[in-house]
């Protein structure tokens, strides 16, 4: 067992125990566009948790002292652990709310892949992080939309108001215009995108005046100064945030927690993460708007409590990518009961129990041991060559958690074996990695069976495929990339009309779905346009 520590105390009772550890938990991922603030945000939000006296110290960034051996060794003093798929630190906010924060990463940039995706699977609620200059961009927005088919209700943060950027009332008109989610700011700022000086609380009326820090590698000074205090304080910005507001509460655009929670409304934030500002503010959201674990629904529709069994799905796995030791790492997110290090549990695909006892040696060296874990918490399982993607485990009453489904791929490359003579190993081989989630491969009587095509959200996923295939099944990849980037799922009626069509070509994933896939969204946009009649239905998150 390794990794992702808690340092939760141990249940007055079994039930009563699970609930309230249940409770404290908050479990989330920051969904953004690389660039747009994600590790500074992040680093500030330990920051504030006071679990680090100084930031820098996760990503060691220019200027700043600390650096990341440091860091371990905070890790180890202050009880806070950090892998590359959650960080978890204890949180008390102001008024005493007692919190476990578990963060989870979605890796941008080279390593995006279908795993990203999956990680939103496992979180509770979601930071959409934005560049106050950029707006929505790319990444961002194929993140939200498998938000959007969870229904994870989404905290908005529009970042780094310290430099010029766009006018406030433009960005919240861009996130509902152009992602239906209606926008309701909790904070509004005073001062303009360049010339940060505070936030108007919506909800207090009072000025949150900012105070820059050296560097912003300490907690930016806040004082909260009612409206005529304000006034006096800053006198060209405070009455225009205040009308700005005004106009906000008359169109309907105030906080509302059922609307958030349902994933229909998203409460704002404006901050400077490389400042530290804002940052409190967002930790005041995770504690008091964002859900706690609740029951999940069952394979059948059937939520499991909290307080049920112990149980748990896996939303991760990570194959070593070093041939010599052929560790694998499951990550599973607890949804119901506690799991303690050394319990046998059941893997609901076999039937089989699973030891997670050996599991300590392996990682123990380089992580901070788990020895308990809450529903909301995540687990990784060493040695867990028998658990795929989507797999359930539970202790006692048994349960099987629904799929998680495949997300629509935007790369595609034609694998053959290197060795025509090694079909045996080739097949064997790509099939496991279908299994494993680490592709999706798809296929179509013209190109044959000793031509399949492999599709991935992230190029990455390639890589890992081809080193593997080399490595562990001893049949080197050989790949053609493909110039399709979009795909819709389709109809059996619609196959011959659209594989005649010029950069077109439909393949059937080995479930049966039958892709179509297309060069760019304007050959798309045009066939679709041409032909109305066409099944070609969009699979954000959907298709399984
Ligand atoms: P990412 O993880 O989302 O990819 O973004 P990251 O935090 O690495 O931030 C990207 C760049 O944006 C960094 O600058 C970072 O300092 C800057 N940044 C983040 N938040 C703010 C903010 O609130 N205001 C301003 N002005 N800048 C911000 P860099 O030049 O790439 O790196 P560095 O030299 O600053 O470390």
């Amino acid at each position: 067992m390794s990794t992702v520590g808690t340092h939760a105390s141990a249940p007055a009772r079994p039930g009563q125990g699970v609930t309230a550890e249940a409770a404290r938990r908050r479990t989330f991922a920051v969904i953004s566009h690389p660039d747009a603030g994600k590790s500074t945000l992040t680093e500030a939000l330990v920051l504030h948790a006071r679990v680090i006296a100084e930031a820098g110290a996760i990503h060691g960034k220019a200027g700043r002292r600390s650096t990341v051996s440091d860091w371990m060794e905070m890790e180890k003093a202050r009880g806070i652990s950090i892998t590359s798929t959650a960080l978890q630190f204890p949180y008390t906010a102001e008024d005493g709310t007692d919190c476990v924060i578990n963060l989870l990463d979605t890796p941008g940039h080279a390593d995006f892949s279908e795993d990203t995706y999956r990680v939103l699977t496992a979180v509770d609620a979601a930071v959409m992080l934005i560049d106050a200059a950029k707006g929505l961009e790319p990444q961002t927005l194929k993140l939200f939309q498998v938000c959007r088919h969870r229904r994870i209700p989404i905290i908005t943060v529009i970042n780094k108001w310290d430099r010029p950027g766009r006018e406030p009332l433009e960005l919240l008109d861009e996130i509902e215009s152009r992602i239906g989610l209606r926008p309701t700011p909790l904070t509004w700022p005073v001062g303009i995108a360049g010339d940060f000086k505070g936030v108007l609380d919506r909800r207090t009326g009072a000025f949150v005046r900012f105070t820059r820090t050296a560097g912003g590698a300490t907690i930016a000074p806040e004082e909260h100064l009612p409206p005529a205090a304000a006034e006096r304080s800053e006198p060209a910005y405070w009455s225009a945030a205040v009308e700005e507001s005004e106009l906000l509460s008359a169109d309907g655009a105030d906080h509302d927690q059922d609307a958030f929670l349902d994933g229909r409304t998203t409460p704002v934030l404006f901050a400077a993460a490389v400042l530290n500002f804002g940052v409190n503010q967002l930790l005041d959201v995770l504690v008091h708007l964002a859900p706690s674990p609740g029951a999940r629904p069952d394979i059948d529709g059937r939520p499991r409590p909290v307080d049920a069994p112990f149980s748990a799905f896996v939303f991760k796995v990570q194959a070593g990518m070093d041939a010599a030791h052929r560790d694998r790492l499951a990550y599973a997110r607890v949804c119901s009961g506690s799991f303690r290090r050394g319990d046998i549990l059941t893997h609901a695909a076999t039937g089989k129990p699973f030891t997670t006892k050996y599991a300590q040696s392996v990682f123990g060296q380089q992580r901070t041991t788990l020895d308990i874990a809450w529903p909301g918490d995540v687990i990784g399982l060493v040695n867990a060559t028998a658990l795929r993607v989507g797999d359930s485990l539970y202790r006692d009453a048994a349960v099987i958690y629904p799929p998680i489904p495949h997300f629509a791929p935007e790369h595609f490359a034609v694998a053959r074996a290197v060795d025509a003579g090694k079909h045996k190993q080739f097949r064997r081989g790509i099939t496991q990695l279908e299994q494993e989630g680490v592709i999706q491969v798809l296929r179509s009587d013209k190109r044959g069976d000793q031509a399949p095509v492999l599709a991935a959200v992230g190029p990455m996923q390639f890589e890992v495929a081809a080193h593997r295939m080399a490595a562990e099944f001893s049949s080197p990849l050989q790949l053609e990339h493909l110039n399709y980037t979009l795909v819709r799922r389709t109809h059996p009626t619609d196959v011959a009309f659209l594989d005649q069509q010029r950069s077109v070509e439909v393949l059937t994933r080995t479930d049966g779905t039958l892709l179509a896939l297309f060069s760019d969204q304007w050959r798309l946009a045009a066939i679709e346009r041409e032909h109305p009649h066409l099944h070609l239905d969009e699979l954000v998150a959907a298709a399984n």
